[in-house]
C-alpha cells in the first residue's frame, strides 16, 4: 500500500504541534520535513530546533529532506532531532557518497533527491548505497506548485533501475487525488504532498483520497 507522507511545509506555522497531532490520528504514515537554507533554493524553513520540540508529540517516522546546499553540516543535527529517514539532493555541493555514508552512520535511512532537470541515470552509481530515492515533481522551494507530468515517466525509469534494490521510491510536489493515480502506477511507494492535505479541513479522508 502508498505511504503518504504529509509536508508540514504547507501547516500552520502558528499551529505546526497540533497540526501533527492531527495528522497522526488521521492516518499519515510518515512526517515529511522540508528544510530550506535560503540558498540551495530560494526559501527558509525550519531548523533542527523545530523538529527535536515536535518530536514528542508523534511516533510517525520524520522523513527530513534537506534542500541545502552543504547538506554535510546538517545531517548529524537533524539526525540528532529524531528524524528516520533524512534525503539529500544530488545537486547540492557535497559528495553524494560522503552525505551518503554519514546519514547512516548517524542511523538514519538514507534518501537522494533530484530536481525535475536532473537526469535520472545520474543516480546509477549510488542506487546501491541508498533506501530512498525522492523524485521532485515541482522545483523544489515552494509548496502548492502543480505537479510537473515529465515525473511519471521518471518515477517508471527509475522503477526498472532499481530493479529488485531495496530503494523506495517517493514523489514530492503537486500531489493531488488527480495526480496520484498516475505515480502509484509509475511504481510511487510514497507521496509527499503538502498543500493538498492542508487545504481541507478533513485530514483522514484526504490522505484516504491519495492512496486510492
Ligand atoms: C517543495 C517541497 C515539497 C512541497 C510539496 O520544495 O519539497 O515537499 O512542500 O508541497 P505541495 O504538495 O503543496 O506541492
Ligand atoms: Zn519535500
Amino acid at each position: 500500500m502508498t505511504k503518504i507522507a504529509p509536508s508540514l511545509l504547507s501547516a500552520n506555522p502558528a499551529r505546526l504541534g497540533s497540526a501533527v497531532q492531527a495528522l497522526t490520528r488521521a492516518g499519515a504514515d510518515w512526517l515529511h520535513w522540508d528544510i530550506m537554507d535560503g540558498h540551495f533554493v530560494p526559501n527558509l524553513t525550519f531548523g533542527p530546533h523545530i523538529l527535536k520540540a515536535i518530536r514528542p508529540l508523534t511516533d510517525l517516522p520524520f522523513d527530513t529532506h534537506l534542500m541545502l546546499s552543504h547538506p554535510m553540516k546538517f545531517i548529524e543535527p537533524f539526525a540528532a532531532t529524531g528524524s528516520n529517514w533524512i534525503t539529500v539532493h544530488i545537486e547540492a555541493d557535497d559528495d553524494p557518497a560522503d552525505m551518503i555514508s554519514l546519514i547512516k552512520k548517524c542511523g538514519c535511512k538514507a534518501g537522494l533527491s533530484l530536481r525535475p532537470q536532473t537526469k535520472v541515470s545520474r543516480l546509477i552509481p549510488f542506487l546501491p548505497m541508498i533506501d530512498l530515492v525522492l523524485v521532485m515533481s515541482v522545483d523544489p522551494g515552494f509548496g502548492g506548485q502543480p505537479f510537473q507530468k515529465e515525473a511519471i515517466a521518471r518515477i517508471a525509469e527509475l522503477k526498472d533501475l532499481i530493479g529488485k534494490k531495496p530503494v523506495q521510491i517517493s514523489v514530492d510536489g503537486g500531489i493531488t487525488d488527480i495526480t496520484a493515480p498516475a505515480c502509484r502506477l509509475a511504481g510511487a511507494d510514497i507521496l509527499v504532498a503538502g498543500s493538498y492535505i492542508f487545504k481541507t479541513r478533513d485530514y483522514h479522508t484526504a490522505i484516504e483520497r491519495l492512496k486510492k
